[in-house]
């Protein structure tokens, strides 16, 4: 059996599997109260939401929508073509070093840490003058059957260090040549950064006697980062990326203390590295687990540069990060922590952002902004309204008598500190999209079955739905400025298919009559630059094309115009895949998406008709293994996408 921990993680995150099984499945799409619902009094005054444009009635999106889409292609609409690039296991482009892919999975590990890694997450593009730029990329995870030749069958040494060179981020060299993007093969910005990649450790947890092993008797430096999932850039010009599910990495033995507990760590993992890497033995390095679950941040500009675990943000499964400007210039950092009844924090920092210097670019001035400022976890009122409550040592009962001895320890037990605060456990904070105009937070709660079951936490305002299988999209509007500790929120929308219910999904919100397309556990989001919401799923395999998900078909993007409050399909992925990633070219005429683990299937790699059964994607070669891959999207008329 395949260990997938994505299949674990559902089959964890379902609890109750009857619920699957009920004959009335499903939830509705809906949009709750549109524009009307953020007209309500807050903070004693009705004006807050004043900067929300009227209702209007000419749509700002200017394609025909796609119908849901079940096979093993990508579909984009009429007036646009998609090109692959960059596929899992091509060359990254380092100089003297481009090992070419090989079709049946015997690259080195050697060669991999040169090569894209496996399954493409969260990315972003940094122009280097027109028609060309840097695409950056996380590699979330590895899908072990089928990056080695002979899949699980055997394990070794070389196959955890492949798998960790697969892990990860990529930067690319890429460039537009007569309507068709392609990388630039070398470039001197070409690089890997892998689960062996030395990372400094910035911010209060740095030096911590809790970050100190036998490897780094200091705290400050890590090998690696691992499970990369979104990714944020910065207004100084480097990329965030957020370390999700590092737990699963390790072993953690029979006998767990509260502080391994409450962070997920298991007495077996689920990727087999502590037998050949003791690195990954919690019993062995006990300390280990602490130095991962960091937003990380690079510059990749740079290619010297050390990147570093910027521990100001805190501790969590960070499934990314993005920021905000205050008007003073300084930088606030909204993250979540993808895993059921956990947390929406926010990072303001202590000083403005700087700009360049005739000697330092914006980055390497701006080098040290995320050591230093106040974290807060996020609880969300029933009345509508929230409050940004602080992670500072000393405040809160957050002291050594309740296990706090310095700000270091809250923001490494930052789980814990938000639990003694009373912050509201969310039902899987996945990514964040921020107008910087309108100081509105969207953030994309993707699922969580088990909300509302015997032993868990009930509904609440912001998570009403009992056994959420399908998500929602929640959204607040932050009080005068990013870095208010009061806002006031609302849904802008539930995912689901109203023609295949499921009443045990009470109790729903208000809706509207607004049009929406239907999706399911929406997970990417991204605001253009023309204020267009772009949303991107990520139902999972064992879910897909039954019971309420029946009539939703492949994992999908589609485009959500507020003023309207329509939400309409754009493009389907390949079967099993997710959709994730979203960034554009500086002139918003071409879109780089990611299309992550096409063919992911909770079945064995052995399985005979594996892969064909299941996906070929991009080759749709017969046997072929399937590739992660980045997708460009052009208008065929070199127009604006969406427009
Ligand atoms: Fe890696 Fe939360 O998706
Ligand atoms: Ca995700
Ligand atoms: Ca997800």
């Amino acid at each position: 059996m395949a260990k997938d921990f994505r299949a674990m993680e559902l089959s964890n995150e379902s609890g109750n599997p009857s619920i699957h099984e009920q004959s009335e499945l499903s939830r509705r799409a809906l949009i709750s109260g549109g524009l009307s619902a953020w007209m309500f009094t807050v903070f004693g005054s009705t004006t807050s939401f004043a900067q929300i444009p009227s209702p209007q009635t000419i749509s700002r999106l200017g394609f025909k929508g796609i119908a849901a889409d079940s096979l093993d292609r990508l579909v984009v609409p009429d007036g646009y073509t998609a090109q692959v690039l960059a596929p899992w296991g091509e060359a990254v482009g380092v100089i003297g070093n481009m090992p070419a892919w090989k079709l049946d999975g015997s690259n080195s590990a050697a060669d991999q840490a040169a090569q894209m890694g496996m399954h493409h997450d969260g990315l972003h593009f940094y122009a280097l003058g027109k028609d060309r730029g840097l695409l950056v990329m996380n590699h979330e995870y590895t899908d072990d059957g089928l990056l080695h030749t002979d899949g699980i069958k055997t394990w070794s040494a070389e196959k955890v260090l492949k798998a960790q060179a697969a892990h990860g981020i990529s930067v690319i060299e890429v460039e537009l040549k007569n309507n068709v993007w392609d990388m630039v093969r070398p470039s001197k910005y070409a690089r890997r950064l892998t689960t062996n990649t030395p990372f400094a450790l910035g911010g209060p947890a740095a030096g911590h006697p809790m970050m100190k092993t036998a490897a780094d008797p200091q705290g400050r430096m890590v090998a690696g980062t691992l499970n990369n999932c979104a990714s944020g850039k910065t207004p100084w010009g480097t990329y965030l990326s957020g370390e999700e599910n590092w737990a699963f990495y390790f072993d953690a033995g029979k006998n767990l203390d509260a502080h391994q507990k409450r962070w997920g760590l298991r007495e077996k993992g689920l990727y087999r590295w502590p037998e050949f890497d003791t690195r990954f033995d919690v019993v062995k390095n006990p300390n280990e687990p602490n130095r991962f679950g960091w937003v990380v941040e690079v510059d990749p500009m740079d290619p010297t540069s050390t990147p570093i675990k910027r521990t100001a943000l805190g501790r969590a499964a960070h499934e990314g990060a993005w920021v905000a400007v205050t008007k003073e210039k300084r930088a606030v950092v909204y993250s979540g922590e993808d895993a059921r009844f956990e947390y929406i924090y926010k990072f303001v920092s202590r000083d403005a952002i700087k700009e360049a210097t005739a000697t330092q670019t914006k980055a390497q001035v701006n080098k040290e902004l995320l050591d230093y400022g106040t974290l807060y976890v996020a609880r969300f009122d029933a009345d509508g309204t929230g409050k940004w409550l602080p992670l500072v040592h000393g405040q809160g009962g957050l002291n050594a008598a309740n296990g706090f001895a310095d700000l270091g320890e809250v923001v490494i037990k930052a789980r814990q500190a938000s639990d003694l605060l009373g912050g509201t456990k969310m039902d899987r904070p996945e990514w964040l999209a921020i107008d910087q105009v309108s100081k509105e937070v969207f953030c994309t709660l993707t699922n969580n079955s088990q909300r509302g079951e015997a032993g868990k936490p009930a509904p609440d305002a912001a998570n009403p739905v009992t056994n959420n299988v399908m998500g929602n999209v929640i959204r607040w509007k932050e009080n005068n400025d990013f870095d208010a500790t009061t806002f006031a929120w609302n849904h802008l929308v539930f995912a689901g298919d109203p023609e295949n219910e499921r009443l045990a999904a009470k109790p729903r919100p208000v809706k509207t009559g607004a049009a929406t397309d239907i999706f399911a556990c929406p997970d990417g989001l991204a605001l253009d630059s023309r204020g267009v919401l772009w949303i991107q799923t990520d139902a999972h395999a064992s879910q897909m094309y039954k019971g309420e998900l029946k009539n939703i078909g492949n994992n999908q993007m589609l485009a959500c115009d507020q003023a309207t409050g329509e939400i309409r399909r754009f493009l389907t992925g390949p079967t099993n895949c997710e959709i994730t990633g979203c960034t554009w070219s500086d002139d918003a005429r071409t879109m780089f998406i990611n299309v992550q683990h096409p063919g992911e299937t909770a079945s064995d790699r052995s399985d005979p008709e594996f892969p064909d059964k299941f996906s070929n994607w991009p080759s749709g070669v017969k046997g072929a293994r399937p590739r992660s891959a980045t997708v460009v999207i052009r208008k065929n008329d070199g127009g604006v996408i969406g427009a």
